[in-house]
């Protein structure tokens, strides 16, 4: 059942060619200080830096540079950027890449003026911000995450091996984000398909919970066909306009609160990639896949009807058999599906190794809206058949 809900998403999309065009207008509405966040050098060589920068100035922003955001941000490295965006009085956070850059941007933004440990403040506390907030904005250039649309922020302490996300409330979602699908044609294939497994992803954590006849589950099934029949053409021909504009469509959508809409929920397989993420610190999407089949074999016996749908509806699988045989061959389909992209399937491939296992464990949060509440023993077993 749907319940009760209040829906309310306050970011802007500008989408399409020339969508960068939305810029100006929206750089109007700040004040004249604008950090560039931005990550190790990809905008530079495909000259989206440049571009950004040309419409800064035309718009007569004073621009703080703050390049250099690594895949997977770091506590360490929020800290910097928060003093930078407090020490230049930031009136506008723009972040201009992949989900790495616009989930630090986002902690950056609820970072500058608290006067506690960030990451002790939302990554160990889950509290919410108490101080002012700087706005944010995004030029994305890699689809996968949705953080151009939700208020999701995943931070890495790597001296503590943590990998944690806090969702923060729609006062720090991105105020506006530019979705030109022609930037992610740099994109290597290893992160194209890492993204798009990441968007598949987290439809799946969506749809993979609930008993129920409800909406959600039908637009999820749509979004699954959407993304399965773009990525082959996208991985055929990653210049194919229509393929990469609906990979970046669908992965707004995926992620940006439709989708939980009446459902509690799963989230596992992003816990568990996490952790992974925290030893390795693999690319997201690698980190899922590698969990993937062995968590959802592991739990089909506990949500059957929803795997048999997810067969029949997705993968067109016949509907003979018994309940659990067809299931299975959806799984089969998706892991299908999963090679044919290319994509990393064990965690070993992405560096983790058995004396990790204990730790990666230790590090997985327990998530209770699927379908099993794993114990310390089933969590360590799918670690050990993910290596
Ligand atoms: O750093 P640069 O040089 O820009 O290179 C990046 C990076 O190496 C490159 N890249 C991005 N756009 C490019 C490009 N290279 C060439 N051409 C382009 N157009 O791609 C690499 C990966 O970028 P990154 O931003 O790390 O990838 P992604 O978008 O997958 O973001 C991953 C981060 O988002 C978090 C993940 O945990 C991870 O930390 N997530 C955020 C979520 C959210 N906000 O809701 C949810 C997700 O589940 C996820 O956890
Ligand atoms: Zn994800």
């Amino acid at each position: 059942m749907l319940g009760n809900f209040t829906y309310h998403n306050p970011t802007k999309l500008y989408f399409g060619k020339d969508a960068l065009e939305g810029l100006g207008e929206e750089l109007l509405k700040y004040g004249k200080n604008v950090q560039l966040i931005y990550g190790g050098g990809s905008i530079k060589e495909n000259g989206i830096y440049q571009e950004v920068l040309e419409i800064l100035l035309a718009c007569g922003k004073n621009v703080i540079e703050d390049g250099g955001v690594m895949p997977n941000p770091t506590s360490e490295r929020l800290k910097q950027g928060a003093a930078l965006a407090r020490k230049h009085k930031g009136d506008l956070l723009l972040a201009v890449g992949g989900g790495s850059v616009c989930d630090y941007a986002k902690a950056v933004s609820v970072s500058a003026y608290c006067d506690d440990d960030p990451w002790e403040k939302y990554y160990v506390r889950f509290e919410d911000p108490t101080c002012k907030i700087i706005p944010v904005g995004c030029v994305l250039t890699m689809a996968g995450t949705g953080s151009e649309m939700n208020g999701g922020s995943v931070i890495t302490n790597r001296e503590q091996k943590l990998k944690i996300g806090h969702v923060f409330g729609s006062d720090v979602m991105p105020k506006f984000s530019i979705l030109d699908p022609e930037f992610t044609y740099t994109l290597p294939e290893r992160q194209m398909v890492a993204g798009i497994y990441d968007i598949f992803n987290h439809i799946c954590e969506q749809y993979f919970s609930g008993e129920d006849d409800n909406v959600t589950d039908y637009l999820c099934e749509g979004l699954m066909k959407a993304v399965v029949s773009a990525s082959r053409k996208a991985k055929k021909d990653p210049r194919d306009y229509e393929a990469r504009s609906n990979i970046m469509w669908a992965a707004t959508w995926a992620l940006n609160t439709l989708l939980d809409k009446g459902k509690t929920t799963d989230w596992e397989v992003h816990m568990l990639g996490q952790a992974v993420g925290a030893y390795t610190d693999a690319t997201h999407g690698m980190t899922l896949a590698a969990v993937s089949l062995p968590y959802y074999r592991h739990i089909l016996p506990y949500g059957v009807k929803k795997f048999r749908r997810f067969a029949v509806e997705v993968w067109h699988v016949e509907e003979k058999g018994t309940d659990e045989e067809i299931a299975l061959k959806g799984l089969e389909a998706l892991e299908n599906w999963m090679k044919e992209l290319g994509l990393t399937m064990n965690i070993s491939d992405l560096g983790a190794t058995a004396d990790m296992i204990e730790g990666i464990a230790d590090a997985t949060r327990v998530m209770d809206g699927g379908y099993r509440v794993l114990s310390r023993d089933e969590i360590v077993k799918i670690l050990k058949e993910s290596l």
